[in-house]
């Protein structure tokens, strides 16, 4: 009877153990997946306050170098995003577009901003960048990162004091996105076919140096 009941406990304990790795993995890997540079956007969903707050919930525990942590992050709702969208750049690979399009513009905005400049900076940026998109994605939104701004009418708009670094675009994707394998040397840029927005991506084996 005893060793059943530890026996039972033993098959319960391995099977958890198995489902939880494997739950993980899939996880991890299909919100970053998921986590593809959206510029056109559902305007029948409107992003809160509360969610955007909720990204940088997630940007606080990435990791900064020296610990300095000298992003302050300053979230633009539907109601201020006129002071955001006309000074940004969406899609420079493909002008003859003129991303977004009516009606799918991006209406929520996290701007950030730095105390501090430096290369230790801009790493963490990017680390901050990447966990705000990832949690974006888990909580069912999108979003892509714009370096490409006035940095004068932001700032202005915004009353910002600190000089703003990078924007993502948050919203719900009204897009249609697919990864496309690719070799070294082939076109990397990224193109649309139809409604399909595509990204070239290299290949694992491209990227590990041998
Ligand atoms: C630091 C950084 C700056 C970017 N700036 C812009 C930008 O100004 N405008 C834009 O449309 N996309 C911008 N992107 C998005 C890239 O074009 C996109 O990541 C790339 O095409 C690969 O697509 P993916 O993110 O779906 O993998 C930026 C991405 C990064 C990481």
């Amino acid at each position: 009877m005893a060793d059943n009941y530890l026996g039972r406990k033993m098959e319960e304990y391995e099977a958890q153990k198995c489902a939880s790795v494997r739950t993980r993995k899939v996880s991890l890997m299909s919100l970053l997946a998921k986590n593809r540079s959206v510029r056109g956007y559902d305007h029948s969903f409107t992003v809160r306050y509360d969610q955007l707050v909720s990204l940088v919930e997630a940007a606080r525990l990435a990791p900064s170098a020296r610990n300095q942590q000298a992003l302050r992050f300053r979230l633009v709702t539907a109601e201020e995003a006129h002071l955001v969208a006309p000074h940004i750049r969406l899609g420079a690979a493909l002008p003859e577009l003129n991303l977004p399009f009516e009606g799918n513009e991006p209406q929520a905005f996290v701007v950030i901003c730095a105390t501090k400049e430096g290369r230790f900076v801009d790493i963490d940026l990017g680390i901050a960048a990447q966990t705000i998109l990832l949690r974006a994605v888990e909580m069912g939104l999108n979003g892509v990162c714009i370096a490409a701004f006035d940095k004068e009418e932001i700032s202005r708009g915004l009353h910002l004091a600190l000089t703003p670094q990078l924007i993502i675009a948050i919203g719900r994707s009204a897009e249609h996105i697919e990864v496309v394998d690719i070799a070294e040397g082939e076109n990397q840029t990224y193109y649309r076919q139809g409604d399909t927005h595509f990204v070239p991506k290299l290949r694992t084996e491209e990227l590990i140096i041998k």
